[in-house]
């Protein structure tokens, strides 16, 4: 089979073209800031594959008979089920994305000092971890600290750290397995290190979760990697994960391909009924918490397309099409490349930069420059430490660029396209400047700081 979209295009929506002078005064008025960007001036964004995803058409039919009774609507019901199914879990909280499900299941499980042990936690999650009182502890698996190990399952946690932080003097309250791990450069998790996992977390009597965000791309990457999975179908796989954990929250802005939602789901009564009293009271009713009717079924019908294998397999084929080309450009990925998005390693294109002045922003903002390209660094401006001057004190592990691919959005034409203008820059990446702070706030300064160009 030829790389092809298994579905066909029924709606449109223009693109912005703009000239290259358009784009250098977008920037300029963005003070160089990528999230300052107006979609007006962005010809294929990769900022993020969360909420970005194009409906079916089966889904837009199931979102008019969204039915918008405040309680006990028949949407709740059918979304219900549909994540019921999936997961095996008996409670279900639909919620209005996946942070609300991480605030709402840490404020009841986490008590002040405990620690949340994950491969990594994505930085809502750790957040929400620290809002609780707790400390956010990330044991990814050693492969995973080298960008060019093709280790199949870079997503793994550390056991043996594991195991010793279980053992040891520290007070764990949680284990949450991030699948597949957005912060580690979207790698999946095999489940054999899940099944070693949830052994460690029953002898020890901790709760084991997962962030199932981006759980069909899990499962596509076990059945394509791990030996014994071959014959199984992404749904099974994915339920013998939520098998294997008593609960998990999920974004459904990704694997539920649509714009809004996400879910608590738990296997044990009383913890729900805990989660429950803090949904009425901050997300809304048990059978809405915060969706509309629409969004409910739209969640459901989404639910059931992406664990399907032609699409899970063009899905996987484009981000590994993508990679291959930029590859032969000369650019380094984070190796092997995952499904929801590719990481390149700005770091090693732009040798010339040094950490404090950001070679992963230079690398995005020079493929907007060059091609109305949006994307964001993972590198020392999202993830470094600077003392109280604003000197960069201790760099990020790596200087990358994140490469987020929406769901069904762009074809295999546009993602030529990125790969061509990525080529382009990597031609002569000796000119493109590094970059000094102007102005910062004090959190989560990469979403909102003003830089410029070292000329
Ligand atoms: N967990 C993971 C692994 C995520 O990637 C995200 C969001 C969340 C939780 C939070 O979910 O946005 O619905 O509240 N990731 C987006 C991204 C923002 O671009 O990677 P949310």
């Amino acid at each position: 089979m030829p790389l092809m979209e298994p579905y066909r295009v029924k709606v449109v929506e223009p693109i912005p073209i703009l000239t290259r002078a358009e784009r250098e005064a977008a920037m300029v008025r963005a003070a160089y800031n990528p999230f300052s960007l107006r979609a007006d001036e962005v010809t294929i964004d990769l900022l993020s594959d969360s909420g970005t995803g194009a409906l079916s058409a089966a889904q837009q039919a199931a979102g008019m008979r969204g039915d918008e009774t405040y309680a006990g609507a028949r949407s709740f019901f059918r979304f219900r089920d549909t994540v019921s199914e999936l997961t095996g879990y008996p409670h279900i909280m639909p919620v209005h994305q996946g942070r609300a499900a991480e605030r709402i299941l840490f404020g009841a499980v986490l008590k002040p000092g405990q620690l949340s042990v994950s491969n990594t936690h994505f930085d809502t999650t750790r957040a929400n971890v620290i809002l609780s009182g707790g400390v956010a502890v990330d044991l990814p698996c050693p492969e995973a600290a080298d960008l060019d190990n093709a280790y199949p399952f870079k997503g793994d946690i550390d056991l043996a750290a594991l195991a010793a932080k279980l053992d040891g003097p520290d007070d764990v309250g949680i284990v949450v397995m991030t699948i597949t791990n957005n912060g580690g450069g979207g790698q999946p998790v095999s489940m054999a290190n899940l099944t070693a996992v949830a052994k460690l977390c029953r002898e020890h009597q901790v709760p084991f979760f997962l962030d199932a965000a981006r759980f069909a791309e899990n499962a596509w990457l076990v059945i394509q990697r791990e030996p014994g999975y071959a014959d199984h179908t992404p749904q099974q796989v994915a339920r013998l994960a939520f098998d294997l954990a008593d609960g998990a929250v999920a974004s459904l802005k990704k694997d539920a391909i649509a714009h809004m939602g996400g879910f608590l789901a738990l296997r044990e009564e009383g913890l729900a009924k805990h989660c429950e009293a803090i949904l009425i009271a901050t997300e809304g009713f048990r059978t809405y918490g915060g969706l509309a009717g629409r969004d409910l079924e739209m969640l459901a019908e989404g639910l059931r397309e992406v664990v399907e294998p032609d699409y899970l397999r063009a899905r996987a084929a484009a981000t590994a099409h993508l990679a291959e080309l930029v590859k032969a450009a000369g650019v380094s990925v984070v190796e092997p490349p995952g499904i929801h998005a590719l990481y390149l390693n700005a770091g090693r294109l732009l040798p010339h930069i040094p950490p404090s002045e950001f070679p992963g922003h230079a690398l995005a903002t020079e493929l907007y420059l060059a091609g109305g390209i949006r994307c964001a660094e993972l590198g020392s401006l999202y993830l470094g430490e600077e003392d109280e001057n604003g000197v960069l004190v201790k760099p990020a592990p790596y200087e990358l660029v994140r490469l987020a691919i929406p769901r069904r959005v762009y074809t295999q034409s546009h993602l030529e396209y990125v790969a061509e203008t990525i080529a382009e820059v990597a031609k002569n990446p000796e000119r493109v400047p590094g970059y000094r702070v102007v102005e910062a706030p004090a959190l989560l300064r990469h979403f909102n700081c003003r830089v410029e160009p070292i000329r």
